[in-house]
């Protein structure tokens, strides 16, 4: 990649307080001397505790989703602001399991990103075909009109602030890796959508992670592709050496 790289963790719904604590003092001196960024995104429950563990560190802390509303009668939901006021500074949007399995569409995920950005936040931005889309021929479009809705109404400036995160979904969490071509390809599509919305700098300074079985054996090959500017890491972020072994290959 010709960018920095960041490598971030979901551990989606998984750890224990102690749990999270245990991974996370394992994880402190295994990442100390990353050359790339490391965000490790956490249940909710766990935000405090990562917070206060990482603190002086190099690991920075994200949300795995956040609500558009400031407030409100939406139970179970949680705000941007209530992130930022504890001082979790990054946040996955749109990933395809709350697109999946908890009916978040495109226009949601736009509203969220525009709560995200307007409380300050960084946003890990997922996109991602399904596997008979892949099949259909239509991997590019899709990914290009999920890039193209979410990003509605987000200011080249703002930009700054996303990262966006290619997961073709028949890849996530099977062990079926995409090939280092098939991710460069797309990420590399993805750059160019977001070329034609702002400009050539803007798509050139992207962020646009790979994520999807990615693990300690297969990183450093998909992070050695032009567009592959870091990875979201699932399954292999749950062990400390594992995630380790991918923030080294990056
Ligand atoms: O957000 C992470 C992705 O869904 C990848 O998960 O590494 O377990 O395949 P995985």
């Amino acid at each position: 990649a010709l960018r920095k790289a960041v490598i971030a963790g979901n551990w989606k719904m998984n750890k224990t307080r102690p749990e999270a604590k245990a991974l996370i003092e394992d994880l402190k001196p295994l990442v100390a001397n990353a050359a790339c960024d490391v965000v490790i995104c956490v249940p909710y429950t766990n935000l405090e505790t990562a917070l206060d563990l990482t603190k002086g560190t190099n690991i920075k802390v994200g949300a795995e989703n956040c609500h558009w509303a400031a407030s409100g009668a939406f139970t179970a939901e949680i705000s941007a602001g209530m992130l930022t006021e504890m001082g979790v500074e990054y946040v996955i949007i749109g990933h395809s399991e709350r697109r999946q399995y908890f009916g978040e569409t495109d226009v949601t995920v736009n509203k969220r990103v525009r709560a995200a950005l307007d409380a300050g936040m960084k946003v890990i931005l997922c996109v991602g075909e399904l596997l008979e889309q892949r099949e259909q021929g239509i991997t590019e479009e899709i990914c290009g009109l999920q890039t193209k809705i979410a990003l509605q109404g987000v200011t080249k400036e703002e930009l700054k602030n996303i990262i966006i995160a290619y997961e073709p979904v028949w890849a996530i969490g099977t062990g079926k890796t995409a090939t280092s071509d098939q991710a460069n390809e797309v990420n590399g599509t993805i750059r160019s959508v977001v070329e034609k919305l702002y400009d050539k700098a803007a798509a050139d300074a992207l962020t646009v992670q790979y994520g999807g079985s990615m693990n300690a054996a297969n990183a450093e090959e998909l992070l050695g592709k032009e567009h592959v500017d870091g990875g979201l890491i699932g399954g292999a972020s749950l062990k400390a050496p594992d995630f380790a072994a991918i923030v080294a290959a990056a």
